[in-house]
């Protein structure tokens, strides 16, 4: 493709070049350029990023593409920059800190080296970049449709996770996880998936890595989302509903409540088994673990670039937490500017079916239902908490990462809760404004866009605000069906069910920082 840069002036002054504009780039002959010029008089005191058609008219930048050699080469390691020390996970039979070698059957060492390491930067390795080159960088979008919709001042970008082969940021993990363990030996990795946009991008994962993929999946979306099954046996998956009968937490859940919807817990427990019962097995978590949120900042990373192209640093920084990897991968980055002193609020959504962070205490608790795993210090609501069946499966989950729970008794991140509904007319807006349909999980993070852009409107303020598209939702068009019919309603989550399933966690060791139920 032919390149050529020629001056050309955007105030429509008729002598170029003159002093307005900096740099036009045509290429292939076509079109179009980023300007960035404070000193046109058309930009002035706006986004100053602007694209100029051969006819001389200008339009705004609608996304930011980062060329493939600006794909960040490490991944960003918050625990280095904790003003908290964290606290250790505790074995689940002596409640002494898990070492290494405990987590040796479930792990292959290269990750739980990552899980406990202190270094700031980790290296990503070639075959990992390889295969994010598959759909990384991802594009950052403005989104001037909802911003004319909402007639807010704020300047609101989203980060587009849903262009990866799964649908979303999941696969950010899942590549690298698949990556260690097929050099450590691995040849089957057994998983849990909620609304099945983890265990569909393991198994895009290990199909790039010839590893068998195992994946137990919530029961209520299995049934309400056949084709992430689909999809995962597509890429040479097996993909069961959990609870079953194929493992003795399956069943020992199932002699309890037959009709038992699932949870992520249960489905964890299942997980964990198969892979400690199982040959060359091993396990794999999609969300909540240090390695995790480790993996996912390739994303927040490539975010900062992008922004700084965009000329603006955000004010507010949004994403929707189940287990907090893709909130973590896209504010981490930015949280760490915060604690070196940059004003800026990073605010994490969850559904009010399933409060965790905005209800749940600062506890140990297990990561599983039937109580295998080590235990971490999160923000839980008990392990054996069973959310309603909501359709944001993948915000169905108890705990919370605690490197996320963690940032937020430090008071650097804020937590709130959205109803159902709230984030299917979120979802409905923006489909119906930027385009994407979106997964009713990232539906949470524009719901609260949608109240910080309606802030700032009200307030009369320029706000830059920015969120994290996790996914699409072309494979949950039932759950915006059942929306759309009127099938759906908010729960309410009565303070008796929190602190029926919290009586759990009264024997558990406590860590130092406890804290008890939130108001
Ligand atoms: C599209 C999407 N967004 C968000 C989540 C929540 O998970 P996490 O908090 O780990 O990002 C999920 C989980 O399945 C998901 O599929």
């Amino acid at each position: 493709m032919g390149r050529r840069s020629i001056s050309w002036c955007l105030t429509g002054c008729s002598c170029p070049p003159c002093s307005h504009v900096r740099r036009v780039r045509l290429i292939g002959g076509r079109l179009l350029a980023w300007v960035k010029d404070a000193s046109a008089g058309v930009a002035e005191g706006k986004n100053t990023n602007l694209i100029v058609t051969l006819k001389g008219g200008v339009m705004d930048v609608k996304k930011i593409v980062l060329p493939e050699s600006e794909l960040p080469r490490q991944w960003y390691n918050i625990a280095a920059d904790m003003p908290t020390p964290m606290e250790p996970p505790l074995h689940p039979g002596t409640g002494k800190p898990v070492g290494p070698d405990d987590l040796a059957p479930i792990f292959p060492m290269p990750l739980i080296l990552q899980e406990v390491s202190q270094e700031r930067w980790i290296d990503i390795p070639e075959e990992v970049l390889k295969r994010y080159l598959m759909w990384r960088p991802t594009p950052l979008y403005r989104a001037y449709s909802l911003e004319k919709f909402l007639k807010t001042p704020a300047r609101i970008y989203f980060k587009n996770e849903g262009v990866s082969p799964a649908g979303s940021h999941k696969p950010n993990t899942a590549i690298p996880q698949a990556y260690y363990n097929a050099i450590s030996g691995t040849k089957r990795i057994c998983t849990e998936t909620g609304a099945g946009q983890w265990g569909s991008a393991l198994a895009f994962a290990c199909s790039q890595f010839g590893i068998e993929c195992k994946v137990f999946m919530v029961k209520i979306s299995y049934n309400q989302k056949p084709y992430r099954r689909m999809m995962m046996q597509t890429w040479g998956a097996t993909c069961v509903a959990s609870p079953s009968t194929e493992t003795k937490a399956g069943q020992t859940i199932l002699a309890q409540n037959p009709d038992s919807p699932g949870s992520l817990g249960i489905a964890i427990s299942e997980a964990v088994e198969a892979a400690v019962t199982g040959k060359d097995s091993k396990y794999a978590l999609g969300s909540v673990l240090n390695h995790v949120m480790l993996h996912q900042t390739v994303n927040g990373l490539e975010v900062q670039k992008q922004m700084a192209i965009a000329g603006d640093y955000p004010d507010v920084v949004i994403g929707c937490a189940g287990g907090g990897s893709n909130f973590a991968g896209c504010a981490f980055p930015f949280i760490r500017d915060k604690i070196h002193g940059k004003k800026v609020e990073i605010i994490a959504v969850e559904p009010t079916s399933c409060p965790t962070m905005t209800r749940g205490p600062f506890a140990y608790d297990f990561g599983d239902t039937v109580m295998m795993t080590p235990l971490l210090p999160m923000h839980t609501l008990g392990h054996g908490f069973v959310p309603e069946p909501i359709h944001a499966g993948g915000l169905r989950y108890h705990g919370m990462a605690p490197l996320v729970s963690q940032l937020i008794l430090d008071g650097l991140i804020t937590p709130i809760a959205v109803p159902q509904m709230e984030t299917f007319q979120a979802g409905i807006t923006f489909a119906r404004t930027e385009g994407f349909i979106s997964a009713p999980e990232t539906d949470h993070a524009i719901a609260a866009t949608i109240r910080e852009a309606i802030k700032a409107r009200e307030e009369g303020k320029e706000k830059v605000i920015l969120f994290n598209w996790s996914g699409h939702g072309l494979v949950d068009m039932a759950a915006y069906d059942a929306y759309l019919s009127g099938k759906l309603a908010d729960h309410a989550l009565a303070e008796a069910e929190i602190q029926r399933a919290l009586k759990e966690i009264d024997p558990l060791p406590k860590p130092k920082q406890y804290r008890p139920l939130r108001p």
